[in-house]
């Protein structure tokens, strides 16, 4: 049966998770509570993705893209959105990593969650975006949905060891998708993840 089907369609309606705040430690001993995200945590999330696109390497979107009010008034959205799934780590009260899962509306795709993650300078390579991409799937397999997609940097090597390590293929590659500085070019990578197969 393709995708979407009547039956796929009410398990997505139905299926509930509910994200319970849950202490965790890093593999350097540090304090971390990964939890859902509040329309009142739109800010802080703005600011951390204004802080990892100033890093000039990871993200698509340029710095001078967005202004940090309209990225936190587009996070309270999709923080309010239901369906969508949005979840913060957060340390000492500083948001300090996001996995995001937009559920796509049309009715022939709502099998489908698009995913971003990232994580704060300083909280990387301690097993952080491990967990929350972890638990971000678990949710999906909950959900119903039948395939996480995602598109990262073929020269982003840590994230594509981590995706890899939790279940996603790689799809295609499209060559020459955006510019980068000087006249260069850049490939995107385009990866998914797929509930009935188990890494
Ligand atoms: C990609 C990202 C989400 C991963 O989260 P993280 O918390 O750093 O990941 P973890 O600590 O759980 O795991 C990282 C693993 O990659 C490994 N790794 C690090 N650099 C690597 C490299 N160049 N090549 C292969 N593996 C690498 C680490 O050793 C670690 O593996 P281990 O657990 O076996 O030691 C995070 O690094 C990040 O936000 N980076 C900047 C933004 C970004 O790239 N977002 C994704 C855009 S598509």
């Amino acid at each position: 049966m393709p995708h979407g089907g009547v039956e796929e369609r009410r398990s997505v309606a139905m299926a509930v998770t509910d994200i319970r705040a849950a202490q965790r430690t890093t593999s350097d001993g540090r304090r971390w509570t990964l939890r859902a995200a509040r329309p009142t945590d739109a800010r802080a999330l703005a600011g951390l993705f204004a802080d990892v696109r100033a890093e000039g390497r990871w993200l698509v979107t340029l710095p001078t893209a967005l202004s940090e009010p309209s990225e936190a008034f587009f996070i309270g959205e999709m923080v309010r959105t239901a369906g969508n799934l949005v979840l913060v780590a957060e340390a000492d009260g500083e948001v300090v990593g996001n996995v995001l899962i937009g559920v796509e509306r049309n009715q022939v795709s709502d099998h489908i969650g698009t995913l971003s993650v990232c994580v704060r300078h300083g909280w990387r390579d301690v097993g952080l975006g491990s967990a929350i991409l972890r638990a971000s799937l678990d949710w999906a397999r909950d959900r119903g949905l039948q395939k996480v997609a995602l598109s990262v940097f073929p020269d982003n090597e840590r994230a594509i060891a981590v995706y890899e390590r939790l279940g996603f293929v790689r799809e295609g590659l499209r060559r020459r998708q955006y510019r980068g500085p000087h006249g260069t070019f850049r490939d995107e990578l385009l990866m998914g993840w797929f509930s009935e197969v188990r890494p």
